[in-house]
């Protein structure tokens, strides 16, 4: 276990009562719980600036199954960039539209350039990618 050290924060009431709103509303115990999870929150997000940081990431999309030549496309895609690769998942959302989830993992820009190329193929309809730094944090 890492030295612990406590420290005393200044806050305005207003603010640390909407604080204290919003924690409860997300199910937290008790502030310090919440507020170290928030600076994670931060640095993990800080990181993500960083082309070259290590991160996972999953590619949301939505995208018509009569289009054969996508699902071809999206497949090739995911097996010539198999070292990201990690898994993909799909979902049959009604008689026409999949929803496909393809986790990616690699350097925060890698994983950004595969997500656009799979975004912008012709058929998708919509989607989004949700990154994640991985760098380690056992320290935090
Ligand atoms: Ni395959
Ligand atoms: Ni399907």
């Amino acid at each position: 276990m890492n030295q612990v050290e406590r420290i005393g924060v200044s806050l305005d009431k207003k603010l640390l009562s909407m604080f204290d709103k919003l924690i409860a509303k997300q199910g937290y115990q008790s502030r310090s719980e919440a507020i170290r999870d928030f600076i994670r929150q931060q640095l993990s997000g800080e990181r993500l600036t960083n082309p070259k940081a290590k991160a996972v990431g999953a590619v949301f999309l939505v995208y018509d199954h009569d289009s054969t030549k996508l699902m071809q496309k999206l497949t090739d895609l995911q097996h010539s960039h198999i070292l990201q690769t990690i898994s993909s998942m799909h979902i049959h959302l009604d008689e026409h539209d999949c929803l496909e989830v393809i986790v990616l993992r690699g350097q925060v820009g890698e994983i950004n350039k595969m997500a656009d190329s799979l975004l912008s193929m012709k058929g998708v309809k919509f989607g989004r990618t949700n990154l994640l730094a991985t760098e380690p944090t056992s320290d935090w």
